[in-house]
């Protein structure tokens, strides 16, 4: 496995495989890597012959105040995790290398950005699109993989590629989640013992609204209530938001009806968590 620290050494790797007839899958992450990160890794491995994970800690879609500086980083580890998946190439490039001058030129999604965390976290996905659109043009992937973890991220990434007639394929995989339902995260580890349990809160609410909807409920107002009084059951939870969105525009609905979006962000302690299940509605 080659682990390339410049745009340069990877391009080399991918072009090489090119020559050799490989199809191309980028799995880009921000390290401390997990369950999740090594489903969408599986599943690449599935579709494409070349499989490449970009390791980097992004910082234009960190805020200030946010956790840039104290994101895990355990490189080694998830050198072993990657091996071990069959990655072809690891691309853990520096800030330097990926940001070498004044950032000038940004690539920016309208409108899908503004509602859920775009309101908590102004400049987020603007940080992830132009981060994303150059490891797209440093990679040149047929497909690149992301994760349901990250509803709106998925929703913003395949509008841009699908604006900008990006040559690629975007896929979205499932979440990976422990057994008692919180999602796979790498900011998991920030909660202490009591929050982690407590953390398991945010996907019964979730199974609250899968429930209710199987039972005839599609009043958005009344559904949203019922989740926000289960996540009152741990008065250490701070809700940022709990919605019912359009999967495709973002946009509240209500009645349900069609794909919808069912997501929470919320706060123990310092951790923000985020969450969501999709339902289609017939
Ligand atoms: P990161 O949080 O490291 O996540 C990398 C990818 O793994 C994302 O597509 C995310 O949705 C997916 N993922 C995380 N947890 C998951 C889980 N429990 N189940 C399934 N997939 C999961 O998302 C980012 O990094 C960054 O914003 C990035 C896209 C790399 C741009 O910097």
């Amino acid at each position: 496995m080659l682990v390339a620290e410049t745009i340069g050494e990877i391009r080399r790797n991918v072009r090489q495989a090119r020559t050799e007839g490989k199809t191309m899958g980028l799995v880009p992450t921000m390290g401390a890597l997990h369950a999740g990160h090594a489903s969408l890794v599986e599943v690449a491995r599935a579709r494409c012959d070349h499989v490449v994970v970009s390791i980097f800690v992004n910082p234009t879609q960190f805020g200030p105040g946010e956790d840039l500086e104290k994101y895990p980083r355990p490189l080694e580890k998830d050198l072993e995790l990657c091996r071990a998946h069959g990655v072809a190439a690891v691309f853990a490039p520096t800030p330097a290398e990926m940001y070498p001058r004044e950032k000038l030129t940004w690539v920016t999604v309208e409108k899908l950005t503004t509602p859920l965390c775009g309101r908590s976290r102004p400049g987020h996905f603007r940080g992830v699109t132009t981060v994303c659109a150059k490891l797209f043009n440093i990679v040149g992937p047929d497909v690149a993989f992301f994760g349901q973890k990250d509803a709106q991220q998925a929703v913003v990434i395949r509008r841009m590629v699908a604006d900008l007639n990006l040559p690629l394929e975007i896929v979205i995989c499932p979440t990976v989640r422990e057994p008692d339902g919180l999602a796979v995260s790498s900011r998991n580890q920030y909660l202490n013992p009591q929050q982690r349990r407590d953390a398991a809160i945010i996907y019964q609410s979730l199974e609250k609204c899968r429930t209710l909807v199987e039972a005839g409920a599609r009043d958005a107002d009344e559904i949203r209530a019922q989740m926000q009084a289960t996540l009152a059951q741990v008065p250490a939870l701070e809700a940022e938001y709990v919605e019912i969105v359009d999967a495709e525009t973002l946009r509240p609905v209500d009645p349900l009806a069609g794909k919808v979006l069912v997501a929470i962000a919320a706060h123990l302690g310092a951790t923000r968590l985020i969450d969501n299940i999709s339902l289609d509605i017939r």
